[in-house]
């Protein structure tokens, strides 16, 4: 992601002269009404050279890459290949939402990673272009993950479930909301309730075309939506948007800005615990996962906060084996822990 960079001093200047080209680059086209392509955002620089886990192939479709807005891929579950996931993904990102000269810090301060330095405002003032620009890793992690945990039957035990299915939300999913289709496809026919968002009103677009085009495999038979939610928006009970199961987040805890707004998003949405319920059968209510790297500790920070709002938090940095193998594989400069290990929050009510 960008304010990435290597730590050693030979790295480190090859990333500052990346991180200029690319700096020229955007001003260049910013303002201009012209659009910067992913392909070639991601081919100027290798700032953000850690791309996959690999947790899932991915195909194109055939003829994908013609003058369409959208590319089309699938994403099959490496171990669940039943699991497949028809992803539509926007190829030109409008850069005038892009990359502003903030975004890449001042070529010394290589961990410049807060909500104002990543930036490509939208109309609501809140959310940002960086879910715009492609899938992340902490959220092919995060799909992968409740893949495994939905197959293994530990995601929501079938008590929880309630007489009306299992209702589950993602929150900031960027454009393609992959963990939250992730869950949706491997819940069913268990799920009822899907409902996609991030504060972005171009990643909402985006996301959309994941329900409305994914046909049967994905979305039939449930209530799925898209919705534009802003963490911070004053007029969020309005919207009913109910409660949920399980809420999915990725990416997302370095706009420490809004963390507390985030914490309150997630009160608001995790489904209440059952008050008949006791002992070490007591329900206490929905699930948050959220999967992050640390970036300069905003993952603890973020953690200390929800606990001193009535959240028990667990954080774990080997939750999984097929992500363990890979980060401990990985041996080159440009993974480094801190940015691009993601790490495992389970959020529940204390
Ligand atoms: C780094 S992107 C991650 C997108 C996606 N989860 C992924 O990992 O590929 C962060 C996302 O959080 C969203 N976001 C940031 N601040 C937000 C806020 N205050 N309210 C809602 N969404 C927000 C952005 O719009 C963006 O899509």
């Amino acid at each position: 992601m960008n304010g990435e960079a290597a730590t050693d001093g030979v790295a480190s200047s090859t990333v500052a002269r990346q991180r200029w080209r690319l700096l020229s680059r955007a001003v260049a086209s910013y303002g201009q009404g012209k659009s910067v392509s992913v392909k070639e955002l991601n081919s100027l620089t290798t700032v953000r050279q850690f791309c996959q886990f690999g947790l899932f192939d991915i195909t194109e479709a055939a003829g994908a890459r013609s003058a369409d807005e959208f590319l089309e891929q699938t994403w099959q579950h490496v171990d669940h290949p039943e699991i497949r996931l028809q992803l539509y993904l926007r190829q030109r990102v409008p850069a005038t939402a892009c990359l502003t000269p903030a975004a890449l810090g001042d070529g010394n301060n290589n961990s410049k990673t807060t909500n104002s330095s990543i930036i490509g405002s939208n109309q609501s003032g809140n959310g940002n272009n960086t879910g715009n620009i492609c899938v992340w890793p902490s959220e092919e992690v995060l799909a992968h993950y409740v893949i495994a945990q939905a197959k293994a039957g530990e995601l929501i035990p079938k008590e929880f479930d309630g007489d009306s299915g299992i209702r589950v939300c993602e929150l900031g999913g960027g454009l393609t909301c992959l963990a939250g289709l992730a869950a949706g496809a491997a819940l069913r026919p268990r799920l009822s309730h899907l409902l996609l968002t991030d504060g972005d009103q171009l990643a909402c677009e985006n996301a959309a075309r994941q329900i409305l085009t994914g046909g049967e495999d994905q979305t039939s038979r449930i209530e799925a939506r898209v919705a534009q939610l802003a963490w911070e928006d004053a007029d969020f009970d309005k919207h009913n948007y109910g409660r949920f199961h399980l809420v999915l987040c990725a990416d997302c805890l370095f706009f420490r800005e809004s963390h507390r707004a985030l914490i309150r998003t997630l009160d608001k949405l995790l489904m209440l615990p059952t008050p008949a319920a006791t002992g070490s059968n007591k329900h206490r209510g929905g699930l948050a996962l959220i999967c992050a790297p640390s970036r300069g500790r905003s993952v603890e920070d973020f953690a200390r906060l929800a606990e001193a709002a009535g959240f028990d938090v667990g954080v774990s940095d080997n939750y999984d084996p097929r992500v363990s193998q890979t980060a401990s594989a990985e041996q080159s400069a440009s993974f480094v822990p801190d940015l691009h290990l993601p790490l495992m929050l389970r959020l529940t009510r204390r």
